[in-house]
Parts: structure tokens; sequence; C-alpha cells
């Protein structure tokens, strides 16, 4: 494979919580600036509307990531759909968060929910977004295959859909790094709920800034891009479960990042590939 699992920081056992909340807040907003929000909220509704399904299980969720506003978006299209937020790690001031918002049908399951079980998973279209690339290539296998063996829906995206030649992402560092911190010190402001750690640690003692350009950085070549996906899903695909992996378009065909989707299909002999 192409990518590179370097080590992401809030991966570590030891990544305090508050920190590593602190990073997934900034992703929120670079999510929404990006427009990674619009072109998730799109391809989620096509995949609700193939599978039939309307609960969304997030996993991987950080501080609540992109999925609220999406939900938020499918209610404001009158499309019905419930969610519920996981994370390994999950921070119990985000638990608390959600559940103060009392916003039906939308909840921050308190438990650690690992992404590598999702057979045990709650049923309903799983997402994974922004997350995947945190899955070692074994780990990243066993789920895609165990959402085939248990015939579960499952939404995966990534924020990027250019793969980088390995040599240049290295060279290009000492410029991406600053450059990534630098956005850090944008974004910020734009945070909610606003935290003094996430003041203090960003403006005064940039350890915020610092995570999130290293972070930031290695997702970008861990990320399995269309080649690294196919090779991952090599056999999977089956008379009774399609995938489909390509460009995320939002509805006015701009792509923003990429997406994988697979889901269980009748098995009454159509084509198992669709067409995105
Ligand atoms: C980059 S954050 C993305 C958060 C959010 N989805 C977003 O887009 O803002 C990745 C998240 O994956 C979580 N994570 C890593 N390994 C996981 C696993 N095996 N199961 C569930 N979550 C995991 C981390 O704790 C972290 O919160």
């Amino acid at each position: 494979m192409h990518r590179l699992h370097l080590i992401e920081i809030e991966d570590q056992p030891w990544c305090p919580r508050w920190l590593r909340t602190a990073g997934t807040n900034v992703i929120v907003v670079f999510m929404r600036a990006i427009g990674g929000e619009r072109v998730v909220a799109h391809r989620v509704k096509q995949a609700l509307a193939e599978t039939g399904e309307t609960h969304i299980v997030d996993m991987g969720s950080g501080s609540g990531g992109s999925m609220p506003a999406v939900l938020d978006s499918l209610r404001a299209e009158g499309i019905a759909a419930d969610l519920t937020l996981s994370d390994l790690y999950p921070n119990p001031a985000m638990v608390q968060h959600f559940a103060d918002r009392q916003v039906a049908g939308l909840r921050y399951h308190p438990e650690p929910v690992d992404a590598t079980d999702i057979g045990d998973a709650p049923p309903g279209l799983k997402t994974m977004i922004n997350c995947f690339h945190h899955m070692p290539e074994d780990v990243a296998r066993r789920i895609v295959a165990s959402a085939v063996a248990t015939r579960q829906p499952l939404f995966i995206y990534e924020a990027s859909k250019t793969r980088i030649p390995r040599l240049l992402w290295w060279l290009t560092l000492p410029i991406s790094l600053p450059l990534t911190a630098l956005s850090c010190l944008l974004f910020t402001p734009l945070v909610r709920p606003m935290t003094w750690q996430q003041l203090v640690f960003t403006y005064l003692i940039p350890i915020i800034p610092l995570l999130y350009a290293w972070d930031g950085q290695v997702s970008g070549i861990r990320i399995y891009h269309e080649p690294d996906m196919r090779a991952l899903l090599a056999g999977l695909e089956t008379d009774d479960y399609a995938w489909e992996v390509g460009p995320a378009e939002g509805a006015d065909g701009r792509a923003v990042g990429m997406y994988v989707f697979g889901r269980p299909t009748a098995p009454t002999g159509e084509s198992a590939t669709h067409p995105r």
C-alpha cells in the first residue's frame, strides 16, 4: 500500500482527553470551512435512501464531528433520521453536552465503542468520518470484512481525495506543518462549545496547534486513497454486498474528499457494481 501508518498523538492512550477533544473540535470547524459537511450530508442522504435505514451510528465521533450538522440538514430536508455518536475514547463532557442539547434522536453513547467490532454495534447505517485512517491495515480489512459478513451498511469519508507521493509529503513537511498550525489559530474562535483549555492551549501555550498540525499532516499520508481502498476491498464484493469508492461529490457535483460506501443488496443477481 502507498499509505504510511505513522503515529498520531490523539491515538495514544496517554493523550489527555481534553487535548484529544480540543483537536477534534478544530476538525469540525475545518470540515465546515472546506465544505466537507455539505458533501457528507449529501452522501449520507443517498446512503439512507439506498438502504432504507433511518438510524445512523457514527463511529470515531470525537467531539461530535460533522454528523450532528448532517443530522440537522437531513431533518431540514424532511428526512427522518436518528443519530448515535460514539468513540473508543468518549469524553464525558461531550456526552453531557449532547445530552444537554436535548435534540430528539441525537445522543452520544457514554461507553467506549470500538469501531473494529462493527458487527457488535447497534443496527443502522454505520458512518466513519475522518476516522478510518486511524485503523492499521489488518484492522481496516477486518472492519470492511465484518460489514460484509454481518451485512451492515458502512459509509466511510475522508477529507482528502488527493494521494500525495511519500517523498513530497516528507519534503513539504517544514512548510505544511506550520501552515496547518496557523490554520488552527484561525479556526479556533469558531469552536463550539468553547472551553478555557481550548483558548489557553492554543494561544498562550500552543499545544493544540502542534497536535493539530502533526495529526493533520499524518492523517493525510495515512488515508486509504482509492487504490489502497480497492486493495483493501479485494474479494469483498459479493453477489449480495456492493462497494462504491470515489471522490465525494455534493449535490452541486463538486467533490470534497473521498468516500467508500458498502451496502447489502438483494440477492437477486442484480449487478454488484453501482454507479456513483
Ligand atoms: C480525527 S478524529 C475524527 C472525529 C470526527 N469523526 C470528526 O470528523 O471530527 C478520529 C477519532 O477516531 C477515534 N478512534 C480511533 N480509533 C478508534 C476505534 N478503534 N474505534 C472508535 N473510534 C476510534 C479517536 O478517538 C478520534 O476521536
